[in-house]
């Protein structure tokens, strides 16, 4: 079993999918072992997609990760970091597949509803990142 930081993004939380993601996240039987509604610190949001710090993108994404709340989660199961970006869908919305999140509910490649780590490193860096150990359940 592992663990993998997901998140709903601003424009998620905006349009009342919270609800509808999380139910998806316990259908599936994932464990939801951290879960917050948070306002993301720009310097937090900087560290977090630091590995694109130096795209053409990267202020937009960061203004737009910090433009509202999001609801962070740490989901725990099986295989949980692939399962979880496999739910997701592709990055393009244009690309994501029917029954994904993505596919079901983004438009747009910089709106695109919800994140999940990309590997094993990213997971722990990123729990570490928005989630203290308190906040986590053993
Ligand atoms: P995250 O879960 O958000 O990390 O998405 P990802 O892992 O599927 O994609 P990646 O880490 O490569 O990119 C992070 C985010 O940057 C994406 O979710 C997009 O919102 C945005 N992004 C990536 N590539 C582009 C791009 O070419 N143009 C724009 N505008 N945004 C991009
Ligand atoms: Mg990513």
């Amino acid at each position: 079993s592992e663990r993998t930081f997901a998140m709903i993004k601003p424009d998620g939380v905006k349009r009342g999918l919270t609800a509808e993601i999380l139910r998806r996240i316990e259908h599936k039987g994932y464990r939801v072992v951290g879960l917050k509604l948070y306002q993301i610190p720009r310097e937090v949001a900087e560290n977090h997609y630091g590995e694109h710090s130096d795209k053409p993108f990267f202020g937009e994404l960061v203004d737009f990760i910090t433009s509202g709340p999001v609801v962070a989660i740490a989901l725990e199961g099986e295989n949980a970091i692939a399962g979880w970006r496999s739910m997701m869908g592709a990055t393009n919305p244009a690309n994501a597949a029917p029954g994904t999140i993505r596919g079901d509910f983004a438009t747009s490649m910089g709106e695109n509803v919800s994140h999940g780590s990309d590997s094993p490193e990213s997971a722990e860096r990123e729990l570490a990142l928005f989630f203290s150990d308190s906040e986590l359940i053993k």
